[in-house]
């Protein structure tokens, strides 16, 4: 008999019900603006700041409308000019391109190794061209942040990590987000937290804070943050940054407070997963699995493969043949990206060169999400799907 599977990659868990009470409150209320408070009240919005910055260790933080939004504003606040380069992945969203576009600055690709991290000898290469760093960790995979950290202060380059798949991840401890200068998250329905729509900025730097808060549209009400700066750092920054509004709500806060709370758990629960897919997957002969470095905590939400040098024709009949059995998976090396399976070559508002290395790993990229609405049994038979169709092409 043919196994199926039946469920679905895009079915999030349902939202828990104390976030759920928290959002009736506010809905009750009507105070939805984050500036919108009672005598004494401090606010979802703030609260979610302040409780975030504590978990994660920075000294500031800003909640705002999302996490491209954070990523655009981390690059206003560390000050990127129109038409400056920027430094960033070949391998990563159509999202981070974006806030580099976005900004009028241009990103200068650096690859992707077969770790499905940024390349640090082309970073090396390229250290000299840009006096910024959009580092992502795309899919959840963290670098040697070590030694990526030695690359950018040795070139004077400022980092700002794009964790949108790393939120509860670490690197030897160090939550990601707190290598660099800044750190921006995504609680995006796919993320680790989700609010529908949001983001997550955090930095040690009263400066960048200060621009980020008042970037984000705080007019000068930002004595009402509790995770920002003093009203001295506004002083000096308050005239000359713009207001480009992208503020997050209360509802949104209250409905991502209880989720932070349990982010350790739910990071367990999807890790479970993962194991199990990825050692259903260990062994299928023409299969790479992605080794983990021991310095990486990472959060299994997706899991990628590498169907390395393989003909593109082949791939196509895997991820047809799985899909017939249920199972949905991604693929980076498609000629035109499907859903967001873009990569550095189809961002063509930006000009890049060939890069050999990184498309021979992209052409082998095979991506899936793992929600939390899966159980074991169902990884175990995705995997076994997979290993059969992998191992049915590869033989044919
Ligand atoms: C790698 C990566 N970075 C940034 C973002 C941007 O997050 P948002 O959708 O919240 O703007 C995403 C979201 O899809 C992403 O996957």
């Amino acid at each position: 008999m043919t196994e199926t599977f039946s469920g679905s990659f895009t079915q999030q868990e349902p939202i828990p019900e104390e976030a759920v009470e928290a959002a009736l409150a506010v809905l009750r209320h009507g105070r939805l603006h984050r500036y919108n408070l009672a005598r004494g009240e401090l606010g979802e919005t703030a609260l979610l700041e302040q409780e975030f910055a504590a978990q994660v260790g920075a000294k500031y933080c800003l909640a705002v409308a999302s996490g491209g939004y954070a990523l655009a504003t981390a690059l206003r606040a560390v000050g990127v000019r129109p038409g400056d380069p920027v430094l960033t992945n070949a391998f990563t969203l159509a999202p981070v391109p974006g806030s580099i576009a976005s900004v009028g600055a241009r990103p200068v690709f650096v690859g992707v190794t077969e770790n499905l991290t940024i390349d640090l000898e082309d970073l090396a290469a390229k250290a000299g061209q840009a006096r910024v760093l959009m580092l992502s960790h795309m899919r959840g995979h963290l670098c040697d942040m070590d030694r990526l950290m030695a690359i950018c202060d040795a070139a004077g380059i400022t980092v700002i990590e794009d964790c949108a798949h790393t939120m509860g991840a670490a690197w030897n401890g160090v939550p990601s987000g707190r290598q660099g200068a800044v750190g921006c998250y995504s609680c995006q329905t796919y993320k680790h937290v989700n609010s529908g729509e949001g983001g997550l900025l955090v930095t040690d730097d009263e400066e960048i804070a200060a621009r980020a808060v008042m970037l984000s549209g705080s007019y000068m009400l930002y004595e009402r943050h509790l995770a920002a700066p003093g009203p001295e750092v506004f002083e000096r920054i308050k005239y000359h940054t713009p207001n480009i509004s992208g503020r997050m709500d209360n509802l949104r806060a209250a409905i991502l407070r209880p989720q932070l709370r349990a982010l350790d758990t739910q990071v367990a629960r999807w890790n479970e997963r993962y194991r199990r897919i990825e050692a259903g997957l260990r062994g299928t002969p023409g299969l790479t699995v992605i080794e983990r470095p021991e310095a990486e905590t990472y959060v299994g939400s997706s899991i990628q493969f590498l169907l390395l040098d393989w003909a593109a024709d082949k791939v196509q009949q895997v991820l047809r043949r799985c899909a017939a059995r249920g199972v949905e998976l991604k693929w980076f090396g498609a000629p035109e990206p499907v859903g967001f399976t873009s990569r550095y070559d189809s961002w063509r508002y930006a000009e890049s060169a060939p890069m050999p290395a990184s498309d021979r790993v992209l052409a082998g990229i095979v991506d899936m999400r793992v929600p939390l609405t899966f159980s074991l049994e169902d990884c175990d038979l995705i995997a076994r799907i997979i290993r059969a169709e992998v191992g049915t092409v590869y033989q044919s």
